[in-house]
């Protein structure tokens, strides 16, 4: 298995594997690997021999210092969850200067309403980061294919944006979330919750199926208020957001119109760790 630090060194290898004539494949993680990256390994390896794995912590896409500094780190063990699905995946673990160069910022964005809302509310500037970084590692492999999960919903619109206005050459592959028993949205974070409260933590994904039960048959709001009560009942969480949007645009929902594609998003902070899903509804 080869683990490449240096980005010359990345360009090369991947200028050879363009050359034997297969696609590459790219997925961007920031490590603290679970099932949900293992899904999209797997997903890579149908496409193609040479699936590319970034693991960097992207320093500017944290408006939080401490949240950046508590970021789970497991490198070793990463690298031997990858060996264990295959031992021809392909590893890019630069540092901070191999990537920013000293400079460590970000560009500025046009995305729309796209990070206004949301996730973009609660973290200015955090899409900013995400397409700085996905957008140098684009530049670096130009891959055919690259893959992101439905978790992070927003993130997917954001990448789907920056790709058809720079890259319009890859093709991003949306995989479905993967699960724990309880429901809860498989997440680097969840490694930072303790046993007691992960196990209420099934709440939040109950909710959101609560939504997809009831939509057609109550009223919005009342749905809104029955999920915003049944969290706020439990002390070590604080509910962020209860949204429910459009899928393309992420405009409010206020009135359900036929054949519009919606989803509930939620955005709970539980002992300090947010903790955000969604669901097509
Ligand atoms: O989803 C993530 O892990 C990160 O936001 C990403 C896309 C790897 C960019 O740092």
């Amino acid at each position: 298995m080869i683990v490449e630090k240096n980005i010359k060194k990345v360009k090369n290898i991947v200028a050879n594997q363009k050359k034997r004539g297969n696609k590459i494949c790219l997925i961007p993680t920031m490590g603290a690997l679970h099932e949900g990256h293992t899904f999209l390994i797997k997903e890579a390896l149908k496409k193609s021999e040479f699936v590319w794995l970034s693991i960097f912590v992207n320093p500017t896409q944290f408006n939080d210092l401490n949240d950046f500094k508590n970021y789970p780190k497991s490198i070793k063990k990463d690298i031997s969850k990858i060996k264990e699905i295959s031992e021809n995946i392909f590893v890019f673990n630069p540092t901070s200067d191999e990537i920013y160069n000293n400079n460590i910022v970000f560009e500025n964005f046009d995305f729309g309403n796209l990070d206004k809302v949301m996730e973009g509310n609660y973290r200015p500037n955090h899409f900013n980061g995400v397409a700085t970084i996905v957008a140098k590692l684009f530049e670096i492999f130009e891959p055919d294919f690259t893959f992101f999960g439905e978790k992070d919903f927003q993130q997917v619109l954001i990448i789907k944006h920056l790709i058809s206005k720079k890259f319009p050459k890859i093709n991003l592959v949306i995989c479905n979330t993967v699960r724990e028993k309880n429901g809860l949205a498989i997440s680097s974070r969840n490694k930072l919750l303790n046993k007691k409260i992960y196990k209420k933590c099934g709440l939040i994904y109950d909710m959101l199926v609560f939504a997809k039960k009831h939509i057609r048959e109550k009223d919005i709001n009342k749905i809104k208020e029955h999920i915003i009560n049944k969290l706020n009942a439990i002390s070590s969480f604080e509910l962020e957001y209860f949204e429910i949007r459009d899928s393309e645009f992420l405009e409010k929902i206020d009135i359900l119109v036929k054949k519009q594609k919606i989803r509930a998003f939620i955005c709970v902070k539980v002992d300090g760790v947010r903790l955000i899903d969604n669901m097509e509804l």
